[in-house]
């Protein structure tokens, strides 16, 4: 995966041409957040957010526990919101990430680009590290990370911890 980001990914065989870009969400897109959830099948809710229960709020910009989070978006040109990817700052050299694309959307590059860009914009402010939690069972996302570079450590019975080093060059990053 390369961080100079395909913001219009190049259409995969076999699927419709997409085109789409990636920006940071607002305040101002909670009526499109909403058309974004309910959107969302129960089962990918669940690989999300490890429940049932979805919330917009989850999904626009504001603050976590430990600090700021920023939203990313891919982002049609009807505006419709095609995938989120959210950002933590958890310390100034480490973020959390977590993401989710919507399920008619799914298998398009959006994913691989939310990941991609998201490097990008971590190692644009500063941050050294990423880090995510994925259900053990989930392997479209475990294989999404292990092809950006994240390495696996079990942390429980049920998730495993996904973590990379951004390298100071956007170039040595995993593919
Ligand atoms: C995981 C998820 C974000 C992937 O997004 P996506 O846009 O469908 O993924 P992409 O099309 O960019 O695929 C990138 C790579 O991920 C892997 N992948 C994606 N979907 C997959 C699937 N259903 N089965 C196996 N591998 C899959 C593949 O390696 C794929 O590359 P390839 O198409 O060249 O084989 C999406 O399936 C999703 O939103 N799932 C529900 C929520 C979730 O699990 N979030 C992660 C919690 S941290």
């Amino acid at each position: 995966m390369s961080l100079a980001c395909p913001i219009v990914p190049p259409p995969l065989a076999g699927a419709e041409p997409h085109r789409f870009l990636i920006r940071a969400l607002s305040t101002r897109d909670a009526a499109a957040c909403a058309v974004f959830t309910a959107h969302l099948d129960r089962a990918d809710i669940r690989l999300r957010f490890g429940t049932s229960h979805c919330a917009t709020a989850y999904f626009l910009p504001g603050r976590d526990g430990t600090g700021e989070r920023v939203t990313l978006a891919a982002i049609d040109s009807a505006e419709t919101i095609l995938g989120i990817l959210t950002l933590s700052h958890v310390s100034t050299n480490t973020g959390e990430i977590a993401l989710i694309v919507r399920s008619d959307q799914q298998r398009r590059g959006i994913g691989r680009a939310l990941l991609a860009h998201a490097c990008a914009v971590a190692r644009g402010d500063g941050l050294r590290e990423l880090f995510g939690y994925v259900l053990a069972e989930n392997t479209p996302m475990l294989r999404l990370a292990r092809r950006a570079g994240f390495a696996f450590s079990r942390w429980d019975e049920f998730l495993v911890e996904a973590r990379v080093t951004l390298s100071q060059h956007a170039s040595r990053d995993a593919g």
